[in-house]
């Protein structure tokens, strides 16, 4: 089974299949990313694999506007319903291919990396290093524990992705299940 006919039959067995939208575990975990962006408002903010759009709808209210994707169609017809706001844009696609060209100043990926292989997950790096303005902030948070989907756990792949990307640790939160860390891309220098 290739990776894509693997979300495709979860989704198609379920239509919210690690309980997003109900877990306490996964509300809390929102909340605490959205409370560790660094800056109140982003102009313009990119988060790949929402699925049904819960993380999606919390990051709508702190962007004027925000690029959500995913591979699957169904969990984004619900996430269209779920956030109807006009600045939030939901589209198929699968990163590291499928990236949005132009400059972002918020990257969220939560809960994806380990689902791509090792190329694919340097891919996403240097992607990142090209659309993340000065300035800019990367989310990373990923599930810490080794499960059968997986290619890597999610400390493995959020050190994968920081010897890549060109920006300093500014959150580092660690919990036993989950790890949470916001990058900033380095300030532009006023030239003089
Ligand atoms: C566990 S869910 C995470 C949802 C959301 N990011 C969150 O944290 O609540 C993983 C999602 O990633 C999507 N996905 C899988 N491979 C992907 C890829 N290469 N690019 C973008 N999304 C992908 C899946 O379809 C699924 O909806």
């Amino acid at each position: 089974m290739t990776a894509a006919e693997y979300f495709e039959r979860l989704y198609a067995e379920s239509a919210d299949p690690w309980q997003l939208a109900e877990r306490e575990y996964e509300l809390r975990k929102y909340a605490l990313t959205t409370a560790s962006l660094p800056r109140r408002r982003y102009r313009r903010a990119f988060e790949p694999g929402c699925s049904i759009g819960v993380l999606t709808g919390f990051l709508a209210s702190r962007c004027d506007e925000l690029l959500a994707t995913d591979p699957v169609a169904a969990p984004l017809a619900r996430a269209r319903e779920v956030v109807p706001d006009n600045h939030v844009r939901f589209e198929q696609g699968r990163v590291p291919d499928d990236w949005p060209p132009g400059e972002h100043d918020l990257i969220v990926l939560s809960e994806l990396l380990y689902y791509l292989s090792a190329p694919e997950r340097l891919e996403v790096a240097e992607r990142v290093n090209r659309s993340l303005g000065p300035g800019g902030h990367l989310v990373l948070v990923h599930w810490r524990w080794p499960f059968e989907a997986a290619t890597c756990t999610g400390d493995e792949a959020h050190a994968d992705v920081r010897a890549v990307v060109d920006a300093t640790c500014v959150v580092e939160h660690v919990e036993a299940d989950f790890r949470l860390e916001v990058l900033a891309a380095a300030e532009s220098v006023p030239s003089g």
